[in-house]
């Protein structure tokens, strides 16, 4: 486990999910399943498994199915007592034992950045971890571990980055950087959805930032969207602190767009001892 000083991970999950329209119109997007357990859930156990101990989740309206869900459930822990069904209770009790958990609201959806500087007063001033739930990374060290020694050698943020198509980088935030170590850039500068990307480095969905951040996103002024973002922040914040980028290793998935959510289901049902070999029979015989 680590010793890292970060203990806190934000996960920003007000956004209304309109790429699964319908399937969100009653339940949040953070609660779809992938496989068998709810997107924002590989990101909880990511930040458990990184040794932070702190989730404060951002929601908004309609997103109480999440509190429930990393909440103890009495009714349905008695019956699973009650019925034996021991290995089930403990699934159930293992995902509300996970961490401490907290929950403050968007009160308005005026973007990544906003959702960020609404949680100000909850950080104090220490790094904190940031995971946007749509993007899933299975990799053999948890990315923010891998995130997190970068952080303890360079004690500043720290973005993920991964190679992308050139074709697709206008879909991201993307940086230029100057390679510093394997895998470690140092950030020269970044753009969100550039119609000219600089390099095909585009960031992912997991950040450390600095306590520097908050003032970056008062002072930053709608942009792509019309949203307040925090790359924009981030891009205030350079002229100031020094951020560096890591290539972290492992596969990752964009669960936020349908593609990518069907991709992330039939990898990670693959690897599931109990659903492997007939479900790798049953795509076999797709005969595509
Ligand atoms: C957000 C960030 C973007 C980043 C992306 C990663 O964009 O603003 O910089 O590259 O997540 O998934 P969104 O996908 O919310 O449009």
């Amino acid at each position: 486990m680590t010793t890292s000083i970060i203990k806190k991970a934000v996960f920003p999950a007000a956004g209304f999910g309109t790429r699964f329209l319908p399937a969100t119109k009653a339940i949040p997007k953070e609660m779809l399943p992938l496989v068998d357990k709810p997107l924002i859930q590989y990101g909880v156990e990511e930040a458990k498994a990184s040794g932070l101990s702190e989730i404060i989740i951002v929601t908004g309206m309609g997103k109480t199915a999440i509190e429930d869900h990393f909440d103890t459930s009495f009714e349905l822990e008695k019956l699973l007592q009650e019925k034996e069904k021991f290995e089930l209770l403990k699934m159930i009790e293992n995902v509300s034992g996970l961490v401490h958990f907290a929950y403050t609201r968007q009160k308005k959806p005026l973007g990544l950045g906003h959702a960020i500087l609404i949680t100000k007063n909850l950080i104090n001033n220490e790094p904190f971890a940031v995971f946007l739930g749509d993007d899933i990374i299975d990799a053999k060290v948890p990315a923010m571990k891998q995130m997190i020694e970068v952080h303890d050698k360079y004690k500043s943020t720290v973005l993920a980055v991964q190679k992308v198509p050139k074709n697709q980088a206008h879909l991201y935030g993307v940086i230029k950087g100057k390679k510093v170590a394997p895998g470690v850039y140092k950030v020269l500068d970044l753009v969100e959805k550039p119609k000219n990307p600089p390099s095909n480095l585009a960031i992912i969905g997991r950040y450390i930032l600095t306590p520097g951040i908050f003032p970056a996103l008062e002072k930053t002024q709608p942009g792509s969207g019309g949203e307040i973002q925090l790359t924009d922040a981030l891009k205030i914040l350079i002229s100031t602190q020094d951020i560096y980028a890591y290539e972290f290793e492992g596969s990752r998935y964009d669960a936020g767009d349908k593609l990518g959510f069907l991709k992330a289901n039939v990898s990670l049902a693959l690897k599931r001892p109990e659903l492997r070999a007939e479900f790798k029979k049953f795509l076999k015989g797709l005969k595509l």
